[in-house]
């Protein structure tokens, strides 16, 4: 089966997405859990009621285990796992960065993923740690690279997608050419690899680096797998930069050590007192009764499922109403080092505009960080196109009386942090669908760059801004050339 990838909506760099061949779809953004088959703490099955799509295996571990080798190729995955959704499979590149060797070669991989009828499978790629040096990345990824021509060269394309992993450790420069190479090579999905360790270190804003990086090489028509992202605190944000794909094992890890996963953090059950949660599991159980059940693991299994699984709906919601900068804001401020790469990732918002989409639902500032979003870059430069008459007022006040225009040839009322806007955009993305708190210096500030840019494309125009006497100073500051009145007079 070759997947095909269709986009649907946008919102930032994320989408919403249809991934589909052979009478299978999955609908993305989408969390693929990982099965491990000795372990089965939730069947696919189940999986499959709870709403899963897809699902992905350690075709390693197949070819290894007594139990599952021969029944998986002469049953195939779907009927050995009882899954008749999409089944990706991994090489043995995971173990291969845990162990340093596995016993297996890239050809002998491809050959058994798909002799087990493997929907996507992916070539023996070097998953480089991220810490290593730009020698030891570049001499990984060029056998990384060769393993993935090779595996296009023998692989059965009519009934398998063949996955083109980005590796390229920290270097931009490597994962954005290794991006375009495989996009050249007619890849259509791509994972972005060997993050796992920046995961765990909680490392975001690297995180956001390469995977920033990887997409401007990758062609946007491509479907975008973050390899081992599984918490579900950081969905938002991996979406945001258009990943569309995630696979982790973590409900089932963090289940393991008695861990409580929730959008904004986990929690070792001895810590709560009370369940946050609505799913049947802390529905019907106190946090002590979970904590003590001889159930426990799949118990916490499956809540730590569902929450990920809610989490991907919120976020398909939020790209459908063009909230997702709004989520995540909000995802990203329940821990200092996700805030980190909230910032990174805004300060990607000039290649970010260019994808965004043109109007949403609305618009929430939610403090400094707002000031950068894509909406208000967007502004900025909508603004340059906007014509000023030859005296031009702007009017911090939107309760203006006809007098007090009087002399003008031009009004524009001042809505932060976008800037100056006509009376016939009020109604209008984003200055109407915006929502905003009293001003504060920051979106001043921000605003004051749409008051530039208008003055920049109408030279000969002569501006007068009425604002607060509180603004004064700020505005004359930052704009030396424009004259400032008190909104009184
Ligand atoms: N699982 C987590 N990271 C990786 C990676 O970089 N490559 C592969 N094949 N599997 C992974
Ligand atoms: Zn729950």
């Amino acid at each position: 089966m070759t997947l095909s990838f269709e986009i649907l909506e946008k919102d930032i760099a994320g989408r919403i997405g249809k991934l589909s061949g052979q009478g299978k779809t999955v609908k993305t953004p989408t969390l693929l859990p990982v099965i491990n088959p000795h372990l089965n703490l939730i069947t696919p099955k189940e999986m499959q009621e709870m709403g899963v799509e897809a699902v992905i295996t350690n075709a390693y571990i197949f070819s290894r285990s007594e139990e599952y080798r021969e029944r998986a190729l002469s049953d195939g995955l779907a009927k050995t796992l009882d899954f008749d959704g999409v089944i990706m499979t991994d090489s043995g590149s995971f173990q291969l960065s845990v162990y340093g060797e596995v016993e297996i070669t890239n050809a002998q991989t491809i050959a058994f993923q798909q002799a087990i009828k493997s929907d996507i499978i992916v070539p023996l790629d070097i998953p480089t740690h991220p810490d290593s040096p730009r020698e030891q990345v570049e001499q990984e990824l060029s056998v990384t690279m060769d393993r993935i021509m090779e595996a296009k060269e023998i692989a059965d394309h009519e009934h398998h997608t063949l996955a083109g992993p980005v590796q390229g450790g920290l270097f931009p420069d490597l994962r954005e050419e290794t991006g375009r190479k495989l996009s050249e090579a007619g890849f259509r999905f791509c994972p972005i690899g060997a993050v796992v360790p920046l995961m765990e270190a909680y490392r975001y804003a690297e995180l956001v680096k390469v995977v920033m990086a990887a997409k401007r090489g990758l062609s946007p028509a491509v479907c975008v797998h973050l390899f081992g992202a599984g918490h579900p605190s950081m969905f938002a944000l991996a979406v945001a930069m258009g990943c569309d794909l995630f696979d982790s094992a973590a409900y089932a890890l963090y289940a393991k050590d008695g861990r409580y996963m929730t959008t904004h953090g986990s929690y070792h059950l001895n810590e709560l007192s009370y369940l946050p949660c609505p799913c049947p599991v802390c529905v019907g159980h106190t946090a002590k009764e979970l904590n003590e059940s001889p159930d426990r693991e799949r118990l916490l299994a499956m809540h730590n499922l569902r929450v990920s699984l809610a989490e991907i709906n919120r976020v398909r919601q939020a790209i459908r109403d063009g909230v997702l900068w709004e989520l995540v804001d909000e995802r990203c401020r329940s821990h200092p080092a996700l805030l980190r790469g909230y910032r990174a990732l805004l300060g990607y918002n000039e290649e970010l505009t260019a994808l965004d989409r043109e109007t949403k639902r609305r618009f929430f500032y939610r403090g400094d960080e707002s000031c950068k979003r894509t909406e208000v870059l967007r502004y900025h430069q909508m603004v340059g196109r906007l014509t000023a008459g030859e005296r031009t007022l702007i009017s911090f006040s939107r309760h203006i009386r006809k007098k007090q225009t009087e002399g003008f040839d031009s009004v524009f009322y001042f809505k932060p942090p976008f800037g100056p806007f006509p009376a016939e955009l009020t109604e209008t993305f984003p200055i109407g669908q915006s929502e905003i708190p009293d001003f504060d210096e920051e979106m001043i500030r921000t605003g004051c760059i749409g008051i530039a840019r208008l003055m920049e494309t109408n030279p000969d125009s002569h501006f007068t801004i009425r604002c607060r006497p509180v603004w004064k100073d700020l505005i004359s500051q930052i704009l030396p050339t424009v004259e400032v009145q008190d909104e009184g007079s």
